[in-house]
């Protein structure tokens, strides 16, 4: 029997970055995948490189219907979801808040603590119902060093006390919620500010271990969180930054402003 081969997961966001290397590395272990995410073409196409075990929906994680129908169609395809992680995320922009629109701060807000609150609220219930789960939210160490990206780091701070709030209430039902903190991931999110112009060498240089994080390393650490290898573990906020966090606050970001 292959290892992961009793685990059933839904991973938003999983159509790139750490979320496909999620469902690449547990699909490889015998889990049975669905992804869900607003990349179609993405989504679709690395189903098809997986195999007959991945499943793909298309799916808004800010909308509460989207998500619902998402899960209803991945769920007459997977055997009981037993495990989630909310992988889906957006680029922040790196506007001083003087120069920011409300509307760019809601943004980016929404689509991480609304996101991961209508997922939770949508496979929590289910997996009520199944017998228990695990849930593993995405947060960031932006959440625990403040850096110049307004929304984003505020969501990922709300997405760790949600996250305790969760294991809190779902603790006596059998449900588990972790957050991982990843530092820098070498990811399309990432790769697409270097295609913008921007030198992310300062960021290397100034992080202990001399680089960024691998999508698969944070795939481990999800992996670990899903598994009964951790079944004591919930209400954590694991971080994995190659050592990011150590080297100060809004430095390890690059700039301060002037
Ligand atoms: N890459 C990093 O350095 C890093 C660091 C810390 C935290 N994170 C977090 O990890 C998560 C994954 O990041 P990544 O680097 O893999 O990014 P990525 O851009 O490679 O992948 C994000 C995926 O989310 C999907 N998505 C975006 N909005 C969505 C929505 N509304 N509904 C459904 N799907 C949506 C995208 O289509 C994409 O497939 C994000 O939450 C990000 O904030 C990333």
């Amino acid at each position: 029997m292959e290892k992961h081969s009793n685990l059933s997961i839904v991973v938003t966001g999983g159509a790139s970055g750490i979320g496909a290397a999620v469902c690449k590395s547990l699909y490889e272990q015998g889990a049975v995948i669905g992804i869900i995410d607003i990349d179609v073409n993405a989504g679709e196409s690395l189903c098809r490189a997986l195999g007959d075990r991945a499943f793909f929906s298309a799916g808004d994680v800010g909308s509460e219907n989207s998500m619902r129908a998402a899960f209803s169609k991945l769920e007459s395809f997977m055997p009981p979801v037993n495990g989630c992680v909310t992988s889906a995320g957006v680029m922040p922009t790196r506007d001083p808040i003087e120069k920011m629109p409300v509307e760019d701060f809601r943004r980016v807000m929404d689509n991480h603590i609304s996101g991961t609150f209508i997922t939770c609220k949508i496979v929590g219930t289910s997996m009520m119902k199944s017998g228990g789960g695990s849930i593993v939210t995405l947060s960031s160490v932006l959440a625990l060093r403040p850096g110049p990206v307004l929304g984003y780091g505020a969501g990922k701070a709300a997405i760790i006390n949600l996250t305790q709030s969760l294991a809190v209430q779902w603790g006596k039902k059998n449900i588990r919620v972790n957050a991982i903190c990843p530092g820098w991931v070498d990811t399309p999110f990432i790769r697409k500010q270097e295609e913008a112009g921007r030198d992310l060498s300062p960021i290397t240089n100034m992080t202990p271990m001399g680089r960024m994080a691998r999508p698969d390393e944070i795939a481990n650490a999800a992996e670990f969180l899903l598994s009964d290898a951790s079944s004591a573990v919930t209400g954590s906020a694991l971080v994995v930054d190659c050592g990011i966090t150590l080297a100060g606050g809004y430095l390890p970001y690059g700039d301060l402003p002037s």
